[in-house]
């Protein structure tokens, strides 16, 4: 597929309101979806809550961070393309990120992955060693973040991993949403993840919170997901009092059901609602992306003003 880039002003200028002053608010929340266990439902949840909101009229900037690019798989990109990556918008100061932008669908840009990212920690060691290279992504991409028309929703798909890579997710984001099956020691990796985001928060990022844990693959009817539900719901609730970037989290509804349509999806480079748009999945990622609206007012924020949550659903 040939995707229009976004230093080609007309696909980029398409979407783009012609009278500003009817134009809605661009709300500016940069999402982090992390997890360091591996296939929890990261990639499937950041395309399709990503569609969602583009559905909404909501502009949003996909960023492929893991080297294994199924993101840019799945939103129908060859990674091995040819064209600029996150990868050289990391290591080549000549390429900015509007260079590296692609135009994926109506309000959906990505700034793709490539497999070359797996080697990137070496290739920054120098800036690793002065304390720059935690902050890379941030700095590379705040002109194409903050200069109009802007994204209402940057959405960063993190590898499963807590590397560099996953740092400079979290230096870039204002908010983490965690994708999470509800197994066995899922709790277990969720302590190890927040310990790493309250080190950012403290370190590089005094603005980050913890939004919320979306359940993936959820099967609702067996003990052990609702048991997992509840210990976390206990888990959330007892920090609510505490100075921690997890105090307003949540766990949102609904949870996203196992659904094979959301496996075949990706072979197809489509999202859900242009593969099977009836199916569950979709239906479940929509009402995901109304919960992940709800969480803080519509009204037009500041991009550095930190995100405090007001309402969500919560699972009962
Ligand atoms: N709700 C769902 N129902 C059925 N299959 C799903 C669902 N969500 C995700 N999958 C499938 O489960 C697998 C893992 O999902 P996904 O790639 O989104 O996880 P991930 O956390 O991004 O994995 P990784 O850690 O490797 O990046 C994929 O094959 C995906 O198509
Ligand atoms: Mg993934």
């Amino acid at each position: 597929m040939e995707a229009p880039r976004l230093t080609d002003p007309a696909p980029y200028q398409k979407s783009v309101p012609s009278n500003a002053a009817v134009s809605p608010p661009v709300e500016r929340r940069r999402i982090a979806l992390l997890n360091q266990k591996g296939g929890v439902g990261k990639t499937t949840t950041t395309v399709n809550l990503g569609a969602a909101l583009a559905r909404r009229s909501k502009r949003v900037l996909f960023i492929d961070l893991d080297p294994q690019a199924h993101l840019t798989l799945h939103v129908g990109i060859d990674p091995d393309g040819g064209t600029p990556s996150v990868y050289d918008l990391l290591t080549n100061n000549a390429i900015t990120a509007a260079d590296v932008a692609q135009r994926v669908g109506d309000n959906l840009w990505i700034l793709p992955a490539e497999v070359n990212l797996a080697g990137i920690e070496p290739e920054l060691a120098d800036r690793t060693a002065r304390g720059t290279a935690q902050s890379l992504l941030r700095s590379r991409c705040e002109a194409l973040l903050v200069e109009p028309p802007g994204f209402d929703f940057v959405l960063i798909d993190c590898p499963p991993s807590l590397g560099l890579l996953t740092i400079n997710a979290l230096s870039l984001a204002q908010e983490v949403l965690v994708p999470m099956q509800a197994h066995f020691l899922a709790l277990q990796g969720l302590s190890k993840l927040l310990e790493t985001i309250q080190l950012v928060k403290q370190s590089l990022n005094p603005n980050l919170v913890v939004s919320g844990v979306i359940p993936c693959m959820h099967e609702g009817q067996t003990i052990l997901a609702a048991e997992v539900m509840a210990d976390l719901k206990t888990f959330f609730d007892a920090a609510r009092s505490l100075d921690v970037p997890w105090r307003h989290a949540k766990v949102l509804a609904p949870a996203i059901r196992r659904n094979i349509k959301l496996a075949e999806a990706p072979s197809f480079g489509k999202t859900i609602f242009d593969y099977a748009p009836d199916c569950h999945g979709a239906k479940d990622y929509e009402s995901l992306a109304q919960a992940v609206l709800n969480l803080m007012p519509t009204a037009s924020v500041p991009a550095e003003t930190p995100r405090q949550p007001v309402t969500a659903a919560e699972t009962a």
